[in-house]
């Protein structure tokens, strides 16, 4: 088993985890008092592109760098989005630092406020997330109280404000152009990029987004530097010119048929096995696994024969997945008919497109109703060649629509027609009907 000491989650269950007290007691704010004592903002931006951090919400982009691509001398508003919308199924983990230890989220705002000299940022929880948004708010209440937000932070000329909003409840609103329609009272519909926020962002000011991981971890860099950052990990594969190497620390969220789901700390780079059989007790029942989410749903599925890939930002693409992702992993079993974990994926999609793009509306729509066709016992073979020839189509990858809810949407379905293709032709031969139409509630 992976030794090591967890530092995201390193005071969840304490006592006093959620108050500005007990998080100073705890060394809390530490950071911040350094930054803005010792360090400029392009310093402190330095640091964070220094330690290699790629953003947890699911793309990987180094953060860093996409600080750099504000506006220099630009007069301002600039605004800082806090992505904590959480929508990805089966990620969680944004919802335990917020819950948990709010302060070390807030300590990451404040020091990406610094850095990119953003005056106000706005935290977009998620809708569901009512008790994140509670705590998150006593939390900011507390920091008003005690001169760490308004005017004059700690005595410095620095002057930053944090307001919580409560999402619309819908997935496309964790995708970033879509949060800043939504925050900006429209309808969560993405923009299409060019310009990218960084130049014209919410409300036409330069903004930045960010996951609320990727902001807890700017906390420790800070605090312990870029050096200790990248003793976390893995470095870049020589292999991949484009690998920007996994550094850090990740929280990984486990659910679906294991004896312990949960969320585990670990270096990135943990193989699903590994984390399956150590820290979550194995599969449940006895049984061996059919197979995984491995980063989210929209990252596509791997085998259980491919649980040996390492978890990092490279390894799922390695295995014929889309990416990292959110580093949730979804296991199941092998009684579970991947006919029924296919549709309830393209049901999900097909309920969350926005409707803007054609290929995302349609397509997605046509994936769900030809695979409720195929496990209502009416599949044909040639159904899986359409189901893959869509798959293939939509997406900012094939370059057809506008973000990338629609290459999620298609992964999934790709990968499940490759990988399990047999069990697929084997159910549409036999005409049976998946024994989940007979379960009380079943559509
Ligand atoms: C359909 C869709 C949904 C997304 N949902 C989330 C989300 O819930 N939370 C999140 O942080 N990023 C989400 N993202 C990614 C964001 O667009 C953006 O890349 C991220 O918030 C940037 O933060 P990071 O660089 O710190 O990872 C989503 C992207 C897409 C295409
Ligand atoms: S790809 Fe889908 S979700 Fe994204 S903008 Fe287009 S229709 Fe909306």
């Amino acid at each position: 088993m992976t030794e090591f000491e967890p530092v995201l989650l390193r005071r969840v269950g304490k006592p006093d985890s959620q108050s500005l007290a007990g998080y100073r007691a705890d060394g809390g704010y530490r950071a911040l008092a350094k930054a803005l004592g010792d360090l400029t903002p392009a310093q402190v931006t330095e640091l964070v592109k220094d330690s290699g951090l790629r953003g947890r919400g699911g793309a990987g982009f180094p953060c860093g760098v996409k600080w750099t691509f504000l506006p220099k001398d630009h007069p301002g508003p600039i605004y800082l989005c806090v992505n904590a919308d959480e929508s990805e199924p089966g990620t969680f983990n944004n919802r335990i630092l917020m819950e948990e230890d709010p302060h070390q989220v807030l300590e990451g705002i404040l020091l990406a406020c610094y850095a990119t000299r953003a005056s106000v940022a706005y935290v977009y929880v998620r809708y569901e997330y009512g008790r994140s948004f509670r705590v998150m708010q006593q939390a900011v209440d507390e920091l008003y109280a005690n001169n760490l937000l308004g005017r004059n932070i700690l005595g410095k000329d620095f002057h930053a404000e944090v307001y919580l909003h409560r999402g619309a409840g819908a997935y496309i609103c964790g995708e970033e152009t879509g949060l800043i329609e939504s925050l900006e009272g429209k309808r969560a519909w993405p923009r299409i990029k060019p310009p990218f926020p960084a130049v014209e962002g919410a409300f036409r000011k330069p903004t930045v987004v960010n996951n609320v991981e990727t902001l807890a971890c700017v906390t420790h860099i800070v605090d312990r530097g870029p050096d200790w950052f990248k003793s976390v990990g893995v470095p870049p594969d020589p292999k991949n010119p484009r690998d920007a190497g996994s550094y850090g620390p990740k929280l990984y969220c486990l659910s679906g048929h294991v004896n312990r789901p949960g969320c585990v700390e670990l270096p990135l780079g943990v193989s699903v096995r590994e984390l399956v059989e150590e820290h979550g007790g194995g599969v449940w029942k006895g049984r061996r696994a059919k197979g995984c989410i491995p980063g989210g749903l929209s990252m596509g599925f791997l085998t259980e024969q491919e649980f040996d890939t390492p978890l990092d930002f490279n390894g799922p693409g390695k295995a014929g997945c889309l990416g990292l992702g959110t580093a949730a992993v979804i296991v199941f079993d092998e009684t579970t008919s991947i006919v029924d974990v296919l549709y309830n994926t393209c049901r999900f999609f097909a309920h969350e497109s926005c409707g803007q793009c054609t290929p995302c509306r349609e397509g997605t729509g046509w994936m769900m109703k030809i695979t409720d066709r195929i496990r209502r016992g009416r599949g044909r073979l040639e159904d899986l060649h359409i189901l893959d020839e869509i798959g293939r189509s939509i997406g900012i990858m094939p370059g057809t629509t506008i973000c990338g809810l629609a290459d999620g949407a298609g992964w999934p379905v790709k990968n499940a027609i490759s990988k399990f293709r047999a069990e697929f032709e084997e159910f549409i031969r036999s005409g049976r009907k998946s024994p989940e139409l007979e379960l009380v509630g079943a559509h």
